[in-house]
Parts: C-alpha cells; sequence; structure tokens
C-alpha cells in the first residue's frame, strides 16, 4: 500500500514566490517515489495557484481548516465547498493549533458531516495534550472519536482518515516511538470499531508529530500507520524530499 504524506504547511511560507519553489520541490520528490501519495495542505491563499501548477494527479490538496456552513456571514472562514472550487480533495479537521483555538469536538462532528457530504476527504485530528502513567490518554483518544464520527454512518466511516498526533509530540524535539504508536493504532481501530463495526478496521491511520526524515520509515514499519501529517519537515524542500525518498525503502 502507498504511504499517505499530508504536507502541513500551516502558516507558511511567507510568500507565493517561496510557496512555488516549495511545492516543486515536492512535486519532483513525489514523482521519484511511486509507494508515496502527497497531499499538501498549503494555506488558502496559495492553493488556486498552486493547483494550476500541479498538473499530476499524484499530488492532491487539502484545506488546513474549513467551516461546516456552504456559505454566509462568518469572517474569516472558508466553506467546504470553496474549497472543492480550488481543487482541493480532503481537509484537515480538529488540528490541535485550532482547537487550541477553541475547535471543539461537536465542531470536528459538523465538518466532517459537511466534508463527506461534498465528497472531500476529512482528516481527523486527535490527541491528547500530554500523558502519564494512568493510561487516562485513552479514554481522551476514545472520546475525542467517539463525537467527532457521531453522526458518520457504518458505511461511510472508513472514508475519514484519522490522523493521530500527540500535542505534546507537535513543533518538538522528538516523534513518538514506533512501539507506542502500534499500541495507539490498535486501540483507536477497537474504539471506532465498537461505536461503528467492522469497517473501522480499515481506515487509514496517519501520525503526526516530529515526523521528518530519521523517524519516518521506522514509524512506517512499526507503527502500524498508513502515512503521516507533517508539519516543519514539509516546508523545508530539502529535509521534505529526504523524507519522501526515506519511504521508498518501505
Ligand atoms: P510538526 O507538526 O511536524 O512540526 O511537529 C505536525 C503537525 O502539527 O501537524
Amino acid at each position: 500500500m502507498k504511504a499517505l504524506v499530508v504536507a502541513n504547511w500551516k502558516m507558511n511560507p511567507a510568500t507565493f514566490r517561496e510557496a512555488k519553489i516549495l511545492f516543486e520541490a515536492s512535486k519532483k520528490a513525489i514523482e521519484k517515489s511511486k509507494n508515496v501519495s502527497l497531499v499538501v495542505a498549503p494555506p488558502a491563499l496559495y492553493l488556486r495557484e498552486l493547483a494550476r501548477l500541479a498538473r499530476s494527479r499524484r499530488v492532491l490538496f487539502a484545506l488546513q481548516h474549513v467551516h461546516d456552513q456552504p456559505s454566509g456571514a462568518f469572517t474569516g472562514e472558508i466553506s467546504i465547498a470553496q474549497g472543492k472550487d480550488t481543487k482541493i480533495s480532503a481537509c484537515i479537521i480538529g488540528h490541535a493549533e485550532r482547537r487550541a483555538m477553541g475547535e471543539t469536538n461537536d465542531d470536528c462532528r459538523r465538518k466532517i458531516v459537511a466534508a463527506l457530504a461534498n465528497k472531500i476527504t476529512p482528516i481527523l485530528c486527535v490527541g491528547e495534550t500530554s500523558r502519564d502513567h494512568s493510561g487516562a490518554h485513552f479514554q481522551f483518544i476514545k472520546e475525542q472519536l467517539k463525537i467527532a464520527l457521531m453522526d458518520v454512518s457504518p458505511q461511510k466511516v472508513a472514508q475519514v482518515v484519522i490522523a493521530y498526533e500527540p500535542v505534546w509530540a507537535i513543533g518538538a524535539t522528538a516523534a513518538m516511538p514506533p512501539r507506542d504508536m502500534h499500541e495507539m493504532t490498535i486501540f483507536i481501530r477497537k474504539s471506532i470499531v465498537e461505536t461503528h463495526g467492522k469497517d473501522g478496521m480499515h481506515m487509514k491511520i496517519l501520525y503526526g508529530g516530529s515526523v521528518d526524515e530519521t523517524n519516518a520509515l521506522g514509524m512506517l514499519r512499526d507503527g502500524e500507520v498508513a502515512g503521516f501529517l507533517v508539519g516543519r519537515a514539509s516546508v523545508e524542500s530539502a529535509k521534505f524530499s529526504a523524507l519522501i525518498h526515506s519511504l521508498a525503502a518501505a
């Protein structure tokens, strides 16, 4: 199976000129790595122009954040339909940085419904802010999944991609060890099977949090993941190309 890499550029780079250079480099890296598929989530302002440059079915696009309503008086927001008009095929929902700004599990629930209704793949981010030895983070993840997926039918649940991103590993110095991810992948599947039945077994689960060219392959091999949500390493061309190439050995 192809590894899925979602490049979450966040609020980078500062100019479209730089975005274009970064995009061309990312595209080149992906063209050489047949076993990786790439979804770029740039700042929305750059989407339309980058989609024009893509000219390849191997590179898809996502919005980093969406509103659940199709249009209306929501200053600063972007609807899924507007994203679709700029050729997105996915959207990130519930990223930790958006949750820190107030996005709730209920917001995620509405956005997932809207994305699926528009035939856009929702990439739902879940993750605890901290961990101790009590194992309370498992319950926390279960609750995030339960509420966000509440309105998704069992038939459609496998269309949702889950990105597990422990908040303490985002923007940190090291990623979570693959064996801990393996345990979390099993737990996520088990939780979704409990609420949505056996299709939960087929869901794509990504890992995010300090992924780079040094740890991605190990995580892909031992973490039971389908791919990655990458922040910092996705906006440094050399690092990102090395990451993509490292996955060729998978
Ligand atoms: P990072 O960010 O790769 O810079 O840790 C990951 C994310 O926030 O999606």
